[in-house]
């Protein structure tokens, strides 16, 4: 097969480095990709919301499978472009439909489904300009904390927590005013949930489902928790606490509705369902769904998938995923990621990276790099993710902290305490 995968994350550097893996991989392009998928296949200079440029590619370079990584492309549309084209009906793309990408692209769409589809989530109520007396009042008797949501995507950035009503009241009225422009013009407001997060991941052919290795991705730039949030900065898999008995109420009460819940709406959906959780006293409760793998989730969960990842996405694609194994290695996987200096704030780029060479017990996954002649430099806020495989989730950490640390640039950072809350 002729691959083409859109990112050009560390999410999209593990899933080259294994699709490169399978014998069913002819060629891989990867748009725009970074200085390490470049390892994997091809980079292509592309932007992944330039449907007209990807069909221009596809069609030339006798593309037949597409990837998509990030949920932008989705939530614009992409695999309903594809749909509406003669010329490109027949060629899969894994990830879902625009339909169905607002799980993600709408919190209010999302939770609407989840009332819906009887899945435990957060009580919320969503308002608009309209409603803005509605939802001060609303707050008047809502109890503290309470999770103010930006209905669309924000770059991470539309969730507040807020301590007091007169804060979240002021920054309802601010959200409504534009405070995240067109995504916050409908804003949930939520029950904060009391509890500790994990990462579900689910790949689907729109009727079967297969349960990836979960994970626990962790967020804030200081350790121990602390300090502003970020994109991630590392992440574990498998998450001790994601038991049997856990994991059983998780795929009944929320990815078994889910799928049921996508198929009774008429919504197609053929890709990564990300579900967001909190574990409330052994209770699960969906804190939101997006509709591709985490990042940096994927760096951990990737390198634990044994079998072909291209033959399952093949199964989504045929809609024969039933019959295709899924094996998973019993190791854990820790991911350690290396930002940038001022991150997740105003940071440099340009830095010459060295040490990539002499790391020889862990994978590393390119995030934020750039080739420049034989140098590569960083050239985003995340940079690169580190991942070692252990017997423990100690040895796992150990490994790739020791590894992330003899890579260098200037204003090099990590956290080394990844996984140490669930010791
Ligand atoms: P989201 O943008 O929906 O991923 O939310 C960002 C983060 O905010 C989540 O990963 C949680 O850590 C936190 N969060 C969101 N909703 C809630 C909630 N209802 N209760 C507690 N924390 C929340
Ligand atoms: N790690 C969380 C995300 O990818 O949104």
């Amino acid at each position: 097969m002729n691959i083409l995968l859109l990112g050009s994350g560390g999410r999209e550097s593990a899933f080259a480095w294994k699709i490169a893996q399978s014998p069913l991989c002819d060629a891989l392009y990867i748009a725009p990709g970074n200085a390490g998928t470049g390892n994997f296949g091809t980079n292509v200079n592309l932007d992944v919301n330039d449907f007209h440029g990807i069909r221009h590619f596809v069609l030339d370079k006798a593309v037949n499978f597409v990837i998509v990584g990030p949920e932008e492309p989705l939530v614009k549309g992409i695999y309903d472009y594809f749909q509406a084209d003669e010329q490109l009906r027949d060629i899969p793309v894994i990830g879902p439909s625009q339909a169905g990408a607002q799980l993600e692209g709408s919190k209010n769409f999302s939770k609407a489904f989840m009332r819906r589809h009887f899945i435990p989530t957060a009580a919320s109520a969503s308002f608009t300009r309209n409603s803005l007396n509605d939802g001060l009042a609303y707050l008047e008797t809502h109890k503290l904390p309470v999770v103010l949501k930006a209905d669309g995507l924000a770059a991470g950035k539309g969730v507040l927590i807020c301590q007091t009503t007169e804060e979240a009241q002021a920054e309802l009225i601010s959200m409504l005013d534009g405070k995240f422009g067109d995504a916050s013009s409908t804003v949930v407001i939520e029950e904060f949930l009391d509890g500790i997060e994990l990462s579900v991941f689910v790949l689907t052919d729109g009727h079967s489902y297969k349960i990836l290795p979960e994970a626990k991705d962790y967020k804030r730039i200081g350790e121990g928790d602390t300090g502003l949030n970020t994109g991630g900065m590392g992440s574990i898999s498998p998450v001790p606490f994601a038991d049997e008995i856990f994991m059983q109420k998780v795929e009944k009460d929320i990815i078994k509705p889910t799928i049921g819940g996508l198929k009774i709406d008429q919504i197609h959906y053929k890709g990564f369902i990300f579900i967001g959780l909190m574990n409330i006293n052994g209770e699960p409760f969906v804190i939101e769904y997006n509709v591709r793998m985490g990042d940096p989730e994927t760096e951990s969960v990737i390198p634990r998938i044994e079998s072909d990842f291209l033959d399952l996405l093949l199964g989504v694609a045929n809609q024969n995923l039933a019959e295709k194994e899924l094996v998973i290695s019993s190791r854990t996987a820790a991911t350690v990621m290396l930002v940038s200096s001022g991150y997740p704030g105003t940071y440099i780029k340009g830095k010459v990276i060295s040490g990539l060479d002499n790391i020889r017990e862990s994978y590393i996954f390119h995030a934020g790099t750039i080739s420049e002649g034989s140098l590569i430099k960083t050239s985003g806020g995340r940079v690169l993710a580190v991942t070692a495989l252990g017997e423990t989730m100690f040895d796992a950490v150990q490994q790739a902290v020791a590894d992330a640390g003899r890579i260098y640039y200037d204003g090099r950072y990590f956290i080394t305490d990844i996984g140490f809350d669930l010791l």
